[in-house]
């Protein structure tokens, strides 16, 4: 699925049995800081970030093809320099292709809630993905998580806490470029705060 230079299709990876990539290296500043966003839906996020803060390198994560396609296209049109999106299962990228001690933030805002309990093995916060994103971050590196679902809040404040050796929790500041009033501007921010949802969020640092 071809987006240019903004795009990367998992598909066309080496085979993650050739050694582990440095994703890093595919910005034309390898060595400014590093942020990932897991779900990046339409881009909303990583279209204003990047406007606001033009140092970090991004690199956005969506596994819907359409919402893929519509945020490297948003990006691509907006000339924005410091963001590439990844097609496919950013889990997948993380466990089996992605360098570690890499990354300075990783965002997972408005994650799929999976609500049925036979569907919670999708959801992306699991004992497994929070031992990946402690390998994957740099010493003292964040994790910011924003949900509106009380029951995946749940599900996440469990897991956090059967893991207080990998993160402490720090309270959620809200991002740059969020608007007044907003923790981070996405667009599922956006459409719940109208409808009146209430919101939770946090940050987990990483421990040495
Ligand atoms: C509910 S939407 C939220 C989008 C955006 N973050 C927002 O707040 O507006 C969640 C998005 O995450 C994507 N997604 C969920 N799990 C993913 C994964 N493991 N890898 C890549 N994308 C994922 C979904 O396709 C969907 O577009």
């Amino acid at each position: 699925m071809d987006v240019g230079d903004i795009g990367i299709d998992m598909r066309t990876l080496p085979p993650s049995t050739e050694g582990r990539i440095d994703p890093r290296n595919w910005f034309a500043e390898p060595s400014n800081s590093f942020e990932l966003e897991i779900g990046s839906g339409k881009g909303t996020f990583l279209l204003q970030e990047a406007q606001k803060r033009t140092e970090p390198n991004y690199l956005g994560f969506e596994w819907t093809a359409e919402f893929y396609r519509y945020a490297a296209d948003r990006l691509r049109r907006n000339h924005i320099s410091n963001v590439k999106m990844v097609y496919g299962d950013a889990t997948e990228f993380l466990q089996f292709w992605c360098e570690e001690a890499i990354a300075d933030v990783i965002h997972l805002y408005f994650s799929d809630p999976w609500p049925k309990t036979r569907h919670h093995k999708r959801r992306v916060i699991q004992d497994r993905t929070l031992r990946m994103f402690h390998r994957v971050l740099k010493k003292s590196g964040l994790v910011h998580v924003v949900t509106d679902h009380d029951d995946l809040w749940e599900w996440c404040e469990e897991h956090f806490a059967q893991h207080t050796a990998l993160f402490r929790r720090l309270e959620f500041g809200a991002a740059p470029s969020a608007g007044a009033g907003e923790l981070v501007g996405t667009n599922f921010e956006r459409k719940y705060k109208r409808e009146g949802r209430p919101f939770h969020a946090t940050t987990l640092v990483r421990m040495d």
